[in-house]
């Protein structure tokens, strides 16, 4: 079965993009909120390989109306769909959480690997691996509080010594087969060594460039496969512009994994 790894590959070689659009619009009507999602994913498409969702879209336009709409657009144009869900709960509810994301459209989604393995992100996987879908897994976050618990560093079980957590979760990702981690552009040197330990097995997807400070060149440079990028498009003048501009600039020097 093609997997969500190559799918992606696939999707992003064939329009020639890295970019992941986080689409995180905000709006107090429904109607407006998903007229805008529609106007800003058609206008962005050709620019994007992947569009990412996040809870704040989905609470307003419920995912059995405009949300599975908006996912049936993006595959229309040919763009993979992620659910930024954190998934961070015991097997039972992180299985039923995730088959409600995937029956509704969604080709992936993104967990916490603090919640472990067994019993928790276990069946959640399997049940993936069964649809083809893909789970990616958060390996450093790109706010500053992140080095209070990705940053930290903890006793290996395994060795006894002590080794940074980030490090403790790009190798699960490897042992547990995701399809990709998040590592946060606002610190290169974690995108470095992350890289460094995936070896390209992994895909990773990068988001924290332009308003959080990062930046997409160096990130990709650093080992970013793919940029997750959401106010530097939505909230700018001319979003197809923008997502055009940045574009250039993270895919003037970038091999997908
Ligand atoms: P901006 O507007 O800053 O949005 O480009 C970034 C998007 O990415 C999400 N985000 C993260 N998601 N791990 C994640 O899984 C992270 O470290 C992380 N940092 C930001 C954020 O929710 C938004 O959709």
């Amino acid at each position: 079965m093609f997997s969500f790894k190559d799918a992606m590959r696939s999707a992003s070689e064939s329009k020639g993009t890295n970019l992941v659009l986080a689409l995180d619009l905000v709006d107090q009507n429904p109607r407006s909120l998903a007229a805008r999602s529609i106007r800003i994913t058609e206008d962005v498409a050709p620019y994007i390989c992947a569009l990412k969702l996040n809870r704040p879209l989905i609470l307003k336009l419920c995912l059995e109306e405009g949300i599975k709409d908006l996912l049936k657009l993006a595959h229309e144009h040919e763009l993979m769909t992620i659910m930024d869900a954190k998934l961070n709960d015991v097997a039972h509810t992180n299985l039923a959480t995730a088959t409600q994301y995937f029956e509704a459209g969604f080709d992936a989604l993104i967990a916490s690997p603090f919640v472990g393995w067994e019993g928790g992100l276990d069946s959640t996987f399997k049940e993936a691996s069964r649809r083809g879908k893909g789970m990616i897994l958060l390996v450093y976050m790109s706010h500053k509080g992140a080095a209070e618990g990705y940053g930290q560093d903890v006793v290996d079980a395994r060795t006894g010594h002590s080794r940074p957590q980030f490090v403790l979760f790009a190798e699960k990702a490897m042992t547990w087969g995701a399809d990709g981690v998040v590592v946060g552009a606002t610190q290169v040197d974690k995108l470095s060594a992350v890289r460094g330990i995936l070896q390209g097995k992994v895909p990773i997807y990068s988001p924290g460039v332009l308003v959080q400070g990062g930046s997409p060149k160096e990130a990709v440079k650093a080992g970013a496969d793919y940029l997750i990028v959401g106010r530097a498009i939505y909230n700018s003048e001319n979003p197809k512009k923008s997502a055009r501009s940045i574009r250039d600039e993270a895919t003037s020097n970038h091999e997908p994994t």
